[in-house]
């Protein structure tokens, strides 16, 4: 049997290149090693721990789907479909809420950064990382790619299952991590501090994969740089310049060496003016699909509407099975 791969994006923000290069192009790969069965889902019940305006919410489900498919998620490969279509993900969320200890949902760094910015801290962003399991244990996923960022969550997904298997007997598949080391995490050009981020106030923190080539280039030219002007890779020393070296070398599949070189002597300018070309390059077959497919939305909901019914037949056998173990009639 295969080994199954599960991923997903929430549709909250606007996906920008950290998502694309710390997550989706490595599903990619994936996909087209073709010795996997993939699985990727648009978390739309993760979008609404934080409040969402439905219209957009909406349109965002839609964009993501999309952007899935303009990537090339490719649903004769994958099953592409969206959370809430497939009502087991918010069941089994409900039964591992029930072994979740409460300090482990309280200790999570993304639950701690994101109640802060919250006026007044709701159930559900507290019990986010339990639905993230519920989806990851209900397709018996062996391996999970994501960024650093969501290590934690897969933590505590393989904490669940080992506690539901050891208190019910051998259900889930307990999963791992795969983490893609040069695009791990992508930092925000405003601020190289913090992670790019799709929810980011300021929209030069990020590049969005819809954001047309002007916009591009004027994020990169007001990108934050180091103080010194050297084109050198040195996290500790030259945050800025490290991180868009990065996304330099991601783009243009080059070596961070062979762009070091290339660029010995010169400036912050030149070096600028070239990244956002790379990027612009890097971006524009995927943006040419997205305008095709933004054209036929009828069919890219009947490609979602065939994922959830193929995912509902994984879904429904491992939840009979988990009702049977809890006791349930
Ligand atoms: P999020 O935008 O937090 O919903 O994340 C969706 C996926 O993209 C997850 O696998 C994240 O780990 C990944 N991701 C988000 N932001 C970045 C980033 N700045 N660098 C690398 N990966 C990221
Ligand atoms: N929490 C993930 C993120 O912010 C999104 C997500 C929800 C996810 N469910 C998942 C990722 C299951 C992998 C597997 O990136």
């Amino acid at each position: 049997m295969k080994k199954v791969i599960f991923s997903g994006i929430a549709p909250s923000g606007t996906i920008q290149i950290g998502n694309y290069l710390g997550a989706i192009k490595q599903w990619i790969k994936i996909q087209e090693s073709g010795e996997f069965r993939t699985i990727f889902c648009v978390v739309d019940e993760h979008a609404i721990t934080i409040p969402q305006d439905p219209e957009k919410l909406r349109a965002k489900i839609m964009e993501v789907a999309t952007l899935y498919l303009a990537t090339g998620i490719n649903p004769e490969k994958s099953l592409i479909f969206i959370q809430s279509h497939v009502s087991d993900h918010a069941e089994l969320n409900w039964i591992l809420n029930t072994i979740t200890p409460l300090g482990e949902l309280q200790r999570m760094t993304q639950f701690k950064d994101k109640s802060q910015k919250q006026k007044s801290i709701l159930a559900g962003l507290l019990n986010y990382p339990t639905l993230m399991a519920a989806d990851i244990l209900l397709y018996q996923t062996d391996l999970v790619p994501v960024g650093e960022d969501q290590l934690q969550h897969i933590e505590l997904t393989r904490m669940l299952a080992k506690k539901f298997n050891a208190q019910f007997g051998e259900t889930f598949t307990v999963p791992e991590p795969m983490i893609n080391k040069t695009g791990a995490r992508i930092m925000g050009l405003d601020n190289p501090e913090h992670k790019m981020s799709k929810s980011a106030e300021n929209p030069n923190n990020y590049i969005a994969l819809l954001d047309p080539p002007e916009i591009i280039r004027k994020k990169i030219k007001v990108a934050v740089t180091d103080s010194s002007s050297e084109i050198k890779y040195d996290k500790e020393k030259k945050p800025a310049v490290s991180n868009l070296l990065a996304i330099y070398g991601l783009f243009a599949e080059k070596t961070i060496e062979e762009i070091e070189k290339k660029y010995q002597g010169k400036g912050y300018s030149e070096f600028k003016k070239d990244l956002a070309e790379v990027i612009v390059e890097g971006l524009a077959p995927l943006q040419a699909r997205y305008k095709e497919l933004e054209k036929n939305p009828d069919a890219v909901m009947a490609i979602l509407k065939k994922g959830a019914e193929k995912a509902k037949e994984t879904a429904s056998q491992t939840m009979s099975e988990v009702r049977q173990k809890i006791g349930f009639i």
